[in-house]
């Protein structure tokens, strides 16, 4: 959680305070957030979502989190792909946004590895956990070349 806008969840009702979150984001239609889940044994490894939705622009941001014992194995890269194409194609959004903290070198070069384009660097604009930090601003159009 060290680069995330949130605090670690101390107890269960944390984890249920978020999941009644994301389902009333499902059921307004504000966002959408999907488990990924480990195929050999099938437990709920990580988690993406796609909210902050602009109607004009078609656009919505996304955002990851995988538990620390998969990092390191390209999962995100993995599990992200598909849900980039299911935002474009399914979703029918023509840009998706994600805004990191620059410190998180490791989720710049997922961005990177998927197509998305460096668009920016704000100073000291998010503050978060008692701290002030920058936030480096990432984009992919629809029509954006992805490997
Ligand atoms: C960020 C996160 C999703 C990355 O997922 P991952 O599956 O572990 O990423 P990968 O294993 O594909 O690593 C991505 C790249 O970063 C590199 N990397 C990993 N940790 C790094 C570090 N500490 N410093 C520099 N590079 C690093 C990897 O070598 C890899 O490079 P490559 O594409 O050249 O092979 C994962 O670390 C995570 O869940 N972190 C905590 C939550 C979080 O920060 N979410 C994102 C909020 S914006």
């Amino acid at each position: 959680m060290r680069y995330t806008p949130h605090k670690p969840w101390q107890t269960p009702a944390d984890g249920e305070a978020w999941f009644l979150r994301m389902r009333g984001f499902r059921e307004t239609g504000a966002g959408l957030q999907l488990a990924i889940v480990d195929k050999a044994s099938g437990k709920a490894i990580g988690l993406m979502l796609v909210f902050n939705f602009n109607e004009g622009t078609g656009s919505g941001e996304v955002g990851y989190t995988l538990a620390r014992e998969h990092w390191g194995k390209g999962l995100a890269k993995e599990a992200l792909k598909p849900f980039i194409e299911f935002c474009f194609k399914e979703l029918g959004l023509k840009r998706l946004d994600a805004q990191i903290d620059p410190r998180n070198v490791a989720s710049g070069k997922v961005l990177e590895r998927l197509g998305f384009k460096h668009e920016g660097h704000q100073r000291r604009n998010h503050f978060a956990k008692d701290e002030i930090s920058d936030t480096g601003l990432y984009g992919l159009l629809v029509d954006d070349p992805r490997p």
